[in-house]
């Protein structure tokens, strides 16, 4: 029988968990508060925000959210990001990625204040993490670790190939899972739009991780029996439903769980993770900010 890894019971979990950081930090008068800026025209990014934000209200923690026309100039960005730099009851600043076309993304990164770096985006928190001693844990990749985790999957001493080498999730997670630290210990293959013979290496794994952004890309036929799969996709395609369009990962999923020892659908996989994370982050960054 496969497990389907449930993404909204273990974020449940840590949320219900969060409420009692964020009680305890109430008796000292501090109510964590994260901003979220959108400067982006894209009606997926849109949807993002607006569960983060709805998130934070439910745990209790201060959201606050930025607009910004995408067409605005980049300066008006950069505005912003100093004012919440500066604003004390903003301990967690988010900007949703990708921000519009004629705006420097890191530059837009480099301007946050690494304390409040909830993303762990910024080169002095990337350095952290690599460094292996992370301020915070990048969200998608942290929330990956704890789903296997909550499925009794240790990656210690697996061979783990994820599929995509992005900063925000390809290139983090394989550094949190080589480390030497519970959760890590793994031995990671990264592969990429550029990797020959992908089935190949996907086959070897004990653990596929897919986080390219490709439609279904892995499937059945890519994986040996046993393999735990994490699709970290999500896909808006064409569909005829009522949105005109429906939610796909990174793995063709009926295919996959026939092979699969363990696998997270999509929704309802990864995504809460990476809001729970998120929520995570900004209870750490308000406590470490009170010393
Ligand atoms: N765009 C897609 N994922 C993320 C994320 O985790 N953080 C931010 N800031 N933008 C994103």
């Amino acid at each position: 029988m496969t497990e389907i890894i449930d993404g909204n019971a273990v974020a449940d979990e840590i949320r219900a968990e969060l409420s009692e950081s964020i009680d305890a930090l109430a008796d000292a008068d501090v109510t964590p508060g994260l901003a979220t800026v959108l400067m982006s025209d894209d009606g997926a990014s849109d949807t993002y925000v607006s569960m983060k934000q709805r998130a934070c209200e439910e745990v209790g923690i201060n959201g606050i959210h930025v607009e910004i026309e995408a067409d605005a100039p980049a300066q008006e960005l950069y505005d912003t990001i100093d004012e919440l730099n500066d604003d004390p009851e903003v301990h967690g600043i988010l900007v949703q990625m990708p921000v519009a076309d004629h705006v420097d993304e890191r530059e837009v990164i480099n301007r946050i204040d690494p304390a409040k770096d909830v993303d762990g985006f910024h080169p002095e928190n990337v350095g952290k993490l690599v460094a292996g001693y992370p301020r915070f844990k990048p969200c998608t990749p942290h929330g990956v670790q704890k789903l296997l985790e909550s499925a009794d999957v240790d990656p210690e001493g697996k061979d783990v190939v994820i599929v995509g080498r992005s900063n925000i999730v390809g290139k983090p997670l394989a550094n949190l899972l080589i480390q030497k630290t519970d959760g890590g210990n793994a031995t990671v293959t990264v592969c990429h739009s550029r990797t020959d013979d992908l089935a190949a290496k996907t086959r070897e794994a004990d653990i596929v991780v897919a986080a390219c952004g490709v439609p279904e890309l892995v499937d059945g036929e890519m994986l040996s029996e046993g393999t735990v799969v994490i699709d970290v996709g999500v896909n808006r395609v064409d569909a005829d439903t009522e949105k005109g369009y429906e939610l796909v990962g990174d793995v063709e999923f009926e295919s996959a769980k026939g092979k699969a020892s363990a696998i997270t659908p999509v929704p309802g996989g990864v995504g809460p993770m990476t809001i729970a994370m998120l929520l995570y982050n900004t209870t750490k960054a308000a406590g470490l900010s009170e010393g």
